[in-house]
């Protein structure tokens, strides 16, 4: 895929806040970062430090309460609810630390389930490339409940990559797997968004699977700071 804008997400005076009818909480006041087209990003940071929030801010799922927030030439603090959701269905690939896959449908139809929500008729040999790049063409037939913690994860991989995203979100998505398995999902992830130049920012606990990456970032009160790859 060949992406027309020069850098993948671009932050200024992002702030962001979770907010009910009793309470405010800020978890973001004044973020400023930006990322290049298909870098590829491993998102350190402590439990609370607002991970998950500014992946799915990136995604469209979380509302920018105030500053800006360009993620793919789309600015998601100019946008409503509705064209986030478009934006993210066009654009954004997520894998989470629970698979989430749909346990009544095999392998191949959670892909096609997710190509056509993204209202894209992918060719099932396509979907079968993409299984084999991953290790599993041969479960293509297979539903989740019958594949081991990696396969399911990898089947998640598929299904984030299936649409072809310019941007991969994945947050924790090893927690569950053991470190041999954690290494392969990471490895074939890092592959698999390479290949289609899709960004990927990876958040992860583990301080040895972002070597792999082009850079490591770390959410520290707020700031994002880059400790490796500028
Ligand atoms: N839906 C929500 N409503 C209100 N506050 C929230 C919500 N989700 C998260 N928070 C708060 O925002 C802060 C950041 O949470 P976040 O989930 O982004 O952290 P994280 O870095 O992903 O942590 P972990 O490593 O444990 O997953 C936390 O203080 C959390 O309590
Ligand atoms: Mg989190």
């Amino acid at each position: 895929m060949n992406h027309s804008y020069p850098v993948l997400i671009q932050a200024h005076q992002l702030q962001l806040c979770y907010s009910t009818a009793l309470s405010a909480q800020t978890i973001f006041k004044d973020l400023t970062f930006s990322l290049p087209a298909s870098q590829q990003l491993a998102l350190l940071g402590r439990s609370g430090s607002g991970k998950t929030t500014l992946l799915h801010a990136c995604a469209g799922l979380l509302p920018v309460t105030s500053g800006e927030l360009t993620v793919c030439g789309y600015p998601l603090h100019q946008l409503g609810e509705a064209e986030r959701t478009a934006f993210r269905r066009a654009h954004i690939g997520l894998v989470f630390q629970q698979f989430n896959l749909i346990p009544t449908l095999t392998v191949m139809e959670n892909l096609q389930f997710v190509c056509a929500m993204n209202g894209q008729s992918t060719a099932a040999n396509k979907l079968h490339t993409l299984l084999d790049q991953l290790g599993i063409a041969d479960k293509h037939a297979s539903f989740p409940g019958q594949l081991s913690g990696g396969e399911q994860q990898r089947v998640a991989v598929a299904r984030a990559l299936a649409h072809k995203p310019s941007l991969v979100l994945a947050d924790e998505p090893t927690g569950n797997l053991d470190l041999d398995n954690a290494r392969q999902v990471i490895e074939l992830l890092v592959a698999a968004c390479r290949e289609s130049q899709a960004g990927l920012i990876l958040v992860t606990h583990s301080s040895e699977l972002p070597a792999r990456l082009d850079s490591v970032a770390r959410l520290e009160q707020g700031s994002l700071v880059m400790t490796t790859g500028e």
